[in-house]
């Protein structure tokens, strides 16, 4: 089931199921008082003039309030703007979900050519949603450079690794008896006060392939191999600092303020998986749409701007 078509979101989104979406990306206009075009000849584009804040309010909390319906269960929705404009949005969001995380995207990387106040290179996207526990999927990003170079320090025979935690400190306490137990190698006897991190099976699982690092000082705790070769990068953090924006990556633009795959591939990653339904009700040139294809996601996208729909079409279905 994917659909794409044009018209008001506000109308539009009457006609989706309440319930039924996973994962929402909404990127509408910032409220920055200006008019995008994709370039000076080029009508292509779309008005971000308010009367005023609460005009500007009245726009996006209707739109919020409709998409919070559409979410299923564990579902997310995620709110995209400039740092400069993220107080009305934070405030709309907090009004309607229980849980609201900031994600901080640093769109940019080198140049500055702003000359009269502070260049702007971060948007926030605020990632909401009112389940106990949404649908999450781990995401990774690059280890820190200096992650990577300090800590692979120890080596055995499958390669280089740096050693993870597998006891708990004294303020983490485990309150679960069956993580308070002893265990015996090499006739040393470890038994944490604060409580290991996982099962004995699986500590037995581990020594038995070589996958925990013993001390050599006397008191001290064993570690797991965490190798090199194995790592998938960082666990992702809320910044997000390794996504180019189109302007400085290899995407071609095709319509102001498009957003780059890679941000919105994250995204639908974390929070949906296969065969669940993306919703992006002010699709724009429709990227979330490119995205949710490539990784076997249903999708739906409205956008007002027919010129937004007619690229959204071309990108997706030829
Ligand atoms: C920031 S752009 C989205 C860019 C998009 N994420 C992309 O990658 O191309 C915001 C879009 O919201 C659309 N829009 C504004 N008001 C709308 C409304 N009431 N219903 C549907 N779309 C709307 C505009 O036409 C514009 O294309």
């Amino acid at each position: 089931m994917n659909i794409i078509k044009q018209g008001d979101s506000l109308g539009l989104l009457d006609e989706v199921e309440n319930g039924t979406v996973q994962t929402i990306y909404f990127d509408p206009p910032f409220n920055t008082q200006r008019v995008y075009r994709l370039n000076p000849d080029n009508e292509i584009g779309f008005s971000d003039i308010w009367k005023s804040h609460q005009s500007y309010i009245d726009f996006i909390e209707p739109l919020v309030i409709k998409c919070k319906n559409k979410l299923a269960l564990g579902g997310s929705f995620f709110f995209h703007i400039c740092a400069e404009q993220m107080l009305i949005p934070q405030m709309v969001c907090d009004r309607h979900f229980k849980r609201v995380q900031p994600i901080f995207w640093k769109k940019s990387r080198s140049k500055n050519n702003v000359k009269t106040k502070l260049g702007a290179a971060v948007d926030v996207i605020f990632w909401c949603s009112n389940a106990k526990k949404p649908k999450f999927n781990m995401v990774y990003q690059e280890l820190d450079s200096y992650y990577a170079e300090h800590s692979y320090k120890n080596e055995d025979e499958r390669g280089n690794y740096a050693l993870g935690h597998i006891v708990y400190t004294a303020t983490q306490k485990t309150s679960n008896e069956d993580r308070l137990y002893a265990f015996t190698h090499d006739g040393i006897t470890y038994k944490p006060e604060a409580g290991w991190r996982l099962s004995k099976e699986k500590l037995d699982e581990l020594v038995a392939d070589n996958r925990i690092h013993f001390p050599k000082k006397e008191g001290a705790n064993p570690y797991k191999k965490i190798y090199k070769h194995e790592s998938k990068g960082k666990p992702c953090m809320d910044l997000w600092d390794d996504v180019h924006s189109i302007a400085q990556g290899n995407e071609r633009r095709l319509y102001p303020t498009e957003k780059p795959e890679k941000l919105i591939e994250r995204i639908i990653e974390m929070s949906s998986d296969e065969g669940d339904i993306v919703l992006d009700p002010v699709a724009g040139s429709g990227t979330t749409g490119v995205v949710a294809k490539n990784m076997n996601r249903d999708f739906i996208l409205f956008d007002i701007n027919p010129d937004a729909i007619k690229i959204a079409k071309e990108r997706i279905f030829t």
